[in-house]
């Protein structure tokens, strides 16, 4: 199959990987509306076309929190990352490395911190969920912090989980769930083997080596519902920032006077974020929220964006409505389900390509020239 695009390597991933884990990656909460406008949305944005400018000196590095990156995207947190490939976290992180951006990994990874730290020298980003136990919450830090990780990503927008109504249909949860996996495993020898036989154990790492029993994906469901805290508000959040030393970034911020209480909070950064479309359905998209926040807090707070991200002129789309750096999520998922470590690496060359022709047609030689006016206001024509 021919690969020139983040479509491309979704229908790829969707011929190689067995329908219970496409569609937990490629799917959405309740009617899937804000996953929908995510993208389009974003797509939608006409850039301003400008001309004759000497573009010949493109630089689309940047810093961020002390470090450098090769372009101003970071690998999102995916849960369960490591059923799309084998070890599939491990080969992702590796992917960012040597593309020069950063990994973050999940709190409900299959790979523990420590497996994904030991095969990289960059300093990798965790992330972590509000969780009611919070012994959990302090063990699982003090690993991330002795693993050398450099930035926490706080993710607040689960404070209970959004119904996802495709994973019943695909056999992710419901009836006859085990038997409908072996079966589409079966019909898929490539990922039974890589994934299925080889890529074993399949429990989430980093809470399994807590719980001290192997926590597969079937429980996963039910260890994240149960533990799931829709009692947290900022003042709980205070003792992870006391603990942690290094950068913090609060994930899930939608709303302007969200945004400034991360400002208050003393967070480095948000990451302006409906999920992907996998929690509230009806919430705008991250396009339609970003101005009025980047308008609220920017130049107090890094302001992160996500959610419907799916190539490099997405990128740069989210930088003129405001954001310092962006998070790329289901874009890398399908390309580390198509072809593991190298369908990244090829993902992120592909989109540093994208970047370099929006930026040049844009007349942005760098980064921060990036503003509102390389968009066009459509409501003017
Ligand atoms: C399969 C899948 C699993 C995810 N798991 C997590 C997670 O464990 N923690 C988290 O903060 N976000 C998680 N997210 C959300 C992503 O970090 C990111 O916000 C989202 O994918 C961005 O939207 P996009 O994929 O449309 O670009 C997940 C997303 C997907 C697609």
């Amino acid at each position: 199959m021919i690969i020139s695009s983040t479509n491309d390597y979704r229908e790829a991933a969707r011929r190689r990987v067995p329908p219970f884990m496409f569609h937990y990656a490629d799917g959405g909460s309740f009617a899937e509306r804000t996953l929908e406008r995510n993208v389009t949305d974003l797509a939608d944005l006409a850039l301003r076309q400008r001309v004759l400018k000497d573009m010949s000196k493109l630089d689309i590095e940047i810093e961020l929190f002390g470090e450098k990156l090769a372009m101003p995207a970071v690998l999102a947190p995916v849960g369960a990352c490591g059923m799309y490939a084998r070890r599939g976290e491990v080969q992702a992180a590796q992917a960012a490395e040597n593309k020069g951006i950063p990994f973050t990994l999940s709190t409900v990874s299959i790979c523990p911190i420590e497996e994904v730290t030991a095969a990289i020298k960059r300093p990798m980003w965790f992330q972590l969920y509000v969780l009611k136990d919070r012994g959990f919450m302090k063990h699982v830090l003090e690993r991330a912090k002795a693993a050398g990780c450099s930035t926490l990503v706080f993710t607040v927008d689960m404070p209970t989980p959004g119904a996802r109504y495709r994973d019943r249909h695909s056999g992710m949860s419901g009836e006859y769930k085990e038997i409908r996996r072996a079966l589409q495993a079966v019909a898929h020898p490539f990922w039974a083997w890589d994934v299925g036989i080889k890529g074993k154990p399949h429990t989430l790492g980093n809470v399994s080596a807590y719980t001290g029993k192997a926590v597969g994906l079937d429980d996963y469901v039910v260890w994240l519902g149960e533990n799931f805290d829709p009692s947290i508000s900022w003042k709980d959040l205070e003792w992870i920032r006391d603990f942690w030393d290094g950068s913090m970034v609060i994930k899930g911020i939608l709303d302007p006077e969200d945004a400034k209480d991360a400002v208050r909070f003393g967070a480095d950064g948000i990451v302006v974020s409906n999920h992907g479309g996998r929690q509230l359905d009806g919430a705008l998209s991250s396009a339609r929220a970003l101005p009025s926040i980047a308008d609220a807090v920017k130049g107090d707070i890094k302001i992160l964006a996500d959610s419907g991200i799916r190539n490099g002129l997405d990128i740069v789309r989210m930088l003129a409505l405001g954001a310092d750096a962006t998070m790329i999520g289901r874009s890398f998922v399908y390309a580390l389900g198509a072809a593991g470590k190298a369908g990244v690496e090829n993902m992120l060359d592909i989109f540093k390509k994208e970047m370099h022709v929006a930026m040049t047609l844009t007349s942005n030689q760098k980064i921060s020239d990036i503003t509102r006016d390389a968009l066009v206001d459509l409501t003017k024509l």
